[in-house]
């Protein structure tokens, strides 16, 4: 496995340990790399009016964002499942936006479970040119 997927799920992994989750009990960490080589992290947040849950592939991707990085090229997804936690749609059409077609690395707290490209999870999707 290269070593990329291993650091980011690794990160991945650590920043699920923060997760707010005391409502679903459900923890997601999430590791997301910029072209220029900087990590993001995030964990989901939850709240107790549930729908401004925000997931941990969101959180990443709005800190890369207001540290001002702007292309992706892969994302690691953490969660304690036996089958691979894939993001929801919101997360799929926030990364198509900003990150395009990513590879999107699942994993548990041992092992990689699955790699895709965003595209694939995401084939037709919303996108501003429809309308700009
Ligand atoms: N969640 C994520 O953070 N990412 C995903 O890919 C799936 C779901 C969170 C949202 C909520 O806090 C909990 O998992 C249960 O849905």
């Amino acid at each position: 496995m290269s070593s990329i997927r291993l650091q980011l799920l690794e990160a991945a992994r650590k920043a699920r340990l923060n997760a707010c989750a005391p409502f679903s009990h459900f923890q997601v960490g999430a590791a997301l790399l910029s072209a220029d080589g900087r990590t993001f992290t995030g964990c989901n947040i939850e709240n107790c009016s549930y729908g401004l849950t925000v997931c941990a592939e969101r959180v990443a991707l709005f800190k890369a964002l207001s540290e001002g990085a702007r292309q992706f090229t892969h994302i690691a997804v953490v969660a304690d499942t036996g089958d691979p936690t894939p993001p929801c749609g919101a997360c799929r059409q926030m990364l198509w936006e900003y990150g395009g077609d990513l590879e999107l690395i699942l994993g548990n707290l041992e092992a990689e479970k699955a790699v895709y490209r965003l595209k694939t999870l995401f084939p037709l999707p919303f996108e501003a040119r429809l309308f700009t």
